[in-house]
């Protein structure tokens, strides 16, 4: 059955977060003035379990949903996070993917792509060692990352490659990016760096925009337009002229995509956001521990995002920006 928010958007995606650790401090995330020694992770036991995960998946995908994105933090940080994707990819035939930030992947690919994973996600933000060293702020090297996305393709998992673009750090590695994954296969999409949570430090002057990568990336390799895949896809697309493949752009700040938004996230310990910018989540942990009936938490479900009245992007002000709003660590991208 299928349901509707105030502003007639179906649901349709559904992100779990898996854990709020990360292996990395990227600055436009995590920045280590935050998320140092002192920073409480969430405990074992506030975690959702694999089974829990599992139930509320299933009811979601009985709501409508089509496409499971597994989070985090880094989800591969999550322990033996295979035998969650097997029991996922039981529930039917969906879109069933990960972001991960790449680190764990050379050694876990193959597990993920025979437990049913139908394809992964890798953030790398720049493929000069110096830049992406500086980002990450844990001194983790390209080379890895590229490993781990090569261990993905071999393993027989389609790729594609998110690069959030800040302002004087990696604006300069674009061209390098597009360069290196024209004629791969692998799709790499540049996102706009946006104000989630309430540490990174964002200002509007730090922004890219999508238009400018694309003049930029176009200029060297004309580009052309593609049309969007699904309804309320959140990257556009365009395609090289010479048949290299496609690139994308994630316009979050300049061109918002909140009229088409038919995603909900649910935090690692079971909270449920209608919006990445949410300043608080429902509690669906205590109706999933507090009652063995499914139909109780699809009605929860259904009444919340029937509710549902966000557009953050497309409201957006440097006030807004300065509100207390969670973590992109702790609800997953
Ligand atoms: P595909 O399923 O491959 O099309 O990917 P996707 O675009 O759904 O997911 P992905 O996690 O790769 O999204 C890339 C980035 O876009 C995220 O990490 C966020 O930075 C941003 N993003 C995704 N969804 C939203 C959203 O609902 N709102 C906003 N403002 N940004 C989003
Ligand atoms: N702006 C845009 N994208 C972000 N991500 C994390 N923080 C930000 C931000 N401030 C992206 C990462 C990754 C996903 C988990 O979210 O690059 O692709
Ligand atoms: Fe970790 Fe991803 Fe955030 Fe970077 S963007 S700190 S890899 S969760
Ligand atoms: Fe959806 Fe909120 Fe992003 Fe708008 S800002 S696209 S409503 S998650």
């Amino acid at each position: 059955m299928e349901v509707i928010d105030t502003l007639r958007r179906p649901l349709r995606d559904l992100r779990i977060s898996v854990t709020d650790r990360c292996n990395f401090r990227c600055v436009y995330c995590m920045p280590k003035e935050v998320f140092g020694r002192d920073h409480r992770f969430l405990p074992r036991r506030e975690l959702l379990t694999f089974e829990e995960i599992e139930r509320v998946a299933r009811v979601f995908v009985g709501l409508g949903v089509e496409k499971l994105r597994i989070t985090g933090g880094e989800p591969l940080l999550r322990r033996d996070l295979e035998v969650l994707i097997e029991q996922l990819a039981g529930i039917g035939d969906l879109d069933l993917t990960l972001t991960t930030n790449g680190a764990l992947l050379a050694q876990k690919a193959q597990a993920l792509a025979d437990a049913g994973l139908t394809r992964v996600t890798v953030s790398l933000d720049s493929l000069d060692d110096e830049v992406f060293r500086a980002m990450n702020d844990v001194d983790f090297p390209v080379a890895r990352v590229l490993g781990g996305i090569d261990a993905a393709a071999e393993a027989g998992l389609p790729v594609k490659v998110n690069v959030v673009v800040k302002r004087g750090l990696n604006d300069g590695s674009i061209l390098d990016m597009a360069r290196r994954f024209r004629g791969t296969g692998h799709t790499v999409r540049f996102i706009e760096f946006m104000d989630v949570g309430a540490t990174n430090g964002w200002r509007l002057d730090d922004v890219v925009p999508a238009a400018e990568v694309v003049r930029t990336i176009g200029a060297e390799f004309p580009l052309e337009p593609v049309d969007a895949a699904y309804r309320g896809e959140v990257a556009e697309r365009y395609r090289y002229l010479d048949g290299a493949g496609e690139i994308g752009v994630i316009a979050s700040v300049t061109q918002p995509f909140c009229g088409d938004c038919t995603r909900a996230r649910i935090s690692a310990d079971g909270k449920l956001y209608t919006c990445l910018f949410a300043v608080r989540g429902h509690d669906l942990r205590a109706v999933l521990r507090s009652s063995a009936d499914d139909e109780e938490l699809a009605a929860s479900i259904r009444s919340i995002w029937g509710k549902r009245t966000d557009r953050y992007s497309e409201r957006r002000t440097e006030e807004t920006a300065a509100l207390r709003k969670v973590e992109m660590s702790y609800i997953g991208g």
